[in-house]
């Protein structure tokens, strides 16, 4: 949890047949009267990279902000390079919302930060086709 009681929570991710922890889901500044909040990941193990572990922890994570917290909406942000990244988000209903040219240094450059936003109707027909995949 968060500093600020009930403005973030975070779930571990955890595999399926060994009980390790292989990374984390947050979602952040909650803000229920806007109906809106922040999410990110991080997966650990590099090795798990593309392997599809990134796409269904932040379905189940977009699940619980969606229906649990009652949101409408759902914001990130990303490097621009970063295009694995911005591949998985948009499997999970993400569209870009606009982008800060040059905002960060990185190495030797200036690169953009793509802001980008899942809504909850955009994301309820991806869920239930993800849905009807999952182990029981
Ligand atoms: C970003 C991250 C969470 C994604 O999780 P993941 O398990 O690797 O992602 P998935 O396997 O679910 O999906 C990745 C998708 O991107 C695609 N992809 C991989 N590399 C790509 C590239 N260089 N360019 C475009 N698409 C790419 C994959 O093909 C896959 O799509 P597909 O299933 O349709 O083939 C994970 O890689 C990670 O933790 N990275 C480090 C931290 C980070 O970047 N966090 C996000 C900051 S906003």
């Amino acid at each position: 949890m968060g500093k600020k009681k009930d403005t973030s929570l975070s779930f571990a991710i955890v595999l399926r047949e060994g009980d390790e922890m292989i990374g984390v889901t947050s979602t952040r500044n909650i803000d229920h009267r806007q109906g809106t909040a922040v999410g990110g990941i991080l997966i650990g193990r590099k090795d798990l990279w593309g392997t599809g572990v990134g796409t269904e922890a932040t379905m189940l994570s977009l699940y619980y902000a969606f229906t649990t917290l009652n949101l409408r909406k759902v914001c990130s942000s990303v490097y621009a390079f970063n295009e694995r990244s911005i591949a998985y988000q948009k499997k999970c209903g993400f569209r870009e919302e606009g982008r800060l040219i040059r905002q960060h240094r990185h190495e030797f450059d200036w690169v953009d930060e793509i802001l980008l936003a899942v809504f909850a109707e955009d994301f309820q027909p991806l869920w239930e086709k993800f849905a009807k995949d999952l182990p029981e």
